[in-house]
């Protein structure tokens, strides 16, 4: 069976990065005495992300395989990039002639392929389906709904997330909760995050990131939530990787902190460096989907500076506060999470490292 993968963005990549070893690892029992592998893989990278610190080393840290192929379409409105991954993924799927593409969570990359294939009819499996926000100002929420109609098999992390579905008229027997496969390669790599050299004996810390449109391009809000946070440096260092989006906003919005300020702006991390600093943050601050998931599974107190969260499981079973856009109740809660003693992470259903060894299995069953 041949099985083409496409990737974008930054959160694709370790979400797809366990699906790939998962099905390179099933061997075809049939083919004896040589050990062969039941599935071949092509993985194409969109090219949505492209700066080394957002892309080529995060598939250097997830031991990914190099893509076989680049669309190199970069960045542009929603609509430029969407169009752009579809004409050029065209003339790929049709030259690779897949038995089944799979797509991973909500990108524009994401949606673009999906539609290409549906009407090509080559089947779409979609990794991280059925989650919802249920706001459709976000470009991520109309990419959820029409992936999700267009897919022939749906892999879910969470019973929420089948509930959207049902409710969606999507026939169960495409869907399979398979779990987390992005808390697959957390535990995976959890063991060779270390704090690095330049953070090591920092104290306690406050770790933050922000790059949703709703958050970065409304420049006086930006410009409010970094008083904010320069206000709680006062009492814990901040430390802010800052994504190109949020770079470019904060020079428009004259919001960069002095040099001597406890508030550091950082690039961004590399996926160890960032996985390490979240464990050991006292609190994150963020509006990142994956932030939210990750810290719950670590169990560090995450705010989220958005007004809903298409991953309620992490409000619920997790550490995750909705703190919407409210500079009030961001310092309260702030407060009130520095003031308190860590709590032990707890284990959310299906979140086991074993996510994307389910996914292998549904597709070996179709061999
Ligand atoms: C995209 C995803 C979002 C995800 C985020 C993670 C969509 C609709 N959004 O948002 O769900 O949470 O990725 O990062 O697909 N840029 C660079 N270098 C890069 C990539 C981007 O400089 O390697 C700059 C460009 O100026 C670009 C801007 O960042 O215009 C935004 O990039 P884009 O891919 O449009 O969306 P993200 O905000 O990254």
């Amino acid at each position: 069976m041949h099985i083409l993968h496409v990737v974008g963005a930054r959160p694709n990549f370790m979400k797809a990065a366990p699906v790939l070893r998962a099905l390179g690892q099933c061997a075809d029992v049939r083919q004896t005495p040589f050990r062969q592998t039941l599935f071949r893989q092509t993985l194409v990278h969109t090219g949505q992300h492209y700066d080394a610190g957002m892309s080529d080393v995060f598939f250097r840290q997830l031991e990914m395989p190099e893509p076989d192929v680049n669309l190199a379409v970069g960045s542009g409105s929603q609509a430029q990039q969407t169009a752009e991954v579809m004409l050029r993924f065209e003339p790929v799927v049709l030259e690779r002639n897949p038995d089944w593409v799979v797509v991973y969570g909500d990108v524009n990359s994401t949606v673009a392929a999906a539609l290409v294939c549906s009407k090509l009819r080559i089947p779409v499996a979609h990794v991280e389906a059925g989650l919802r926000s249920r706001d459709r100002t976000m470009p991520e929420e109309i990419n959820r709904l029409i992936t999700d109609q267009l897919s022939d098999l749906l892999f879910t992390p969470s019973a929420d997330a089948d509930e959207n579905l049902c409710r969606e008229g999507i026939a169960t027997e495409k869907v399979h909760r398979v779990g987390n496969v992005m808390i697959d390669t957390l535990i995976r790599l959890l063991p060779q995050a270390g704090i690095p050299a330049e953070f090591a004996g920092l104290g306690r810390f406050v770790l933050v990131t922000l790059h949703r449109p709703a958050n970065v391009d409304d420049l006086p809000w930006l410009r409010e939530m970094l008083t904010a946070l320069t206000d709680v440096s006062r009492d814990a260092q901040v430390l802010f990787p800052v994504h190109p989006r949020t770079a470019k906003r904060l020079v428009e919005a004259n919001a960069i902190p002095s040099a001597h300020s406890r508030l550091r702006l950082l690039p961004p991390l590399p996926y160890l460096e960032f996985l390490a600093l979240q464990r050991h943050a006292q609190v994150v601050i963020t509006d990142s989907g994956g932030v939210q998931e990750e810290t719950s599974y670590l169990g560090v107190p995450c705010l989220t500076v958005r007004e809903n969260t298409e991953r309620p499981i992490t409000l619920t079973e997790g550490t995750n506060i909705l703190v919407g856009r409210d500079i009030a109740r961001l310092r309260k809660e702030l407060e009130r999470v520095l003031a308190q003693s860590p709590a032990a992470p707890r284990a959310i259903p299906l979140w086991d490292g074993r996510a994307a060894e389910r996914i292998a299995n549904i597709f070996a069953s179709r061999v």
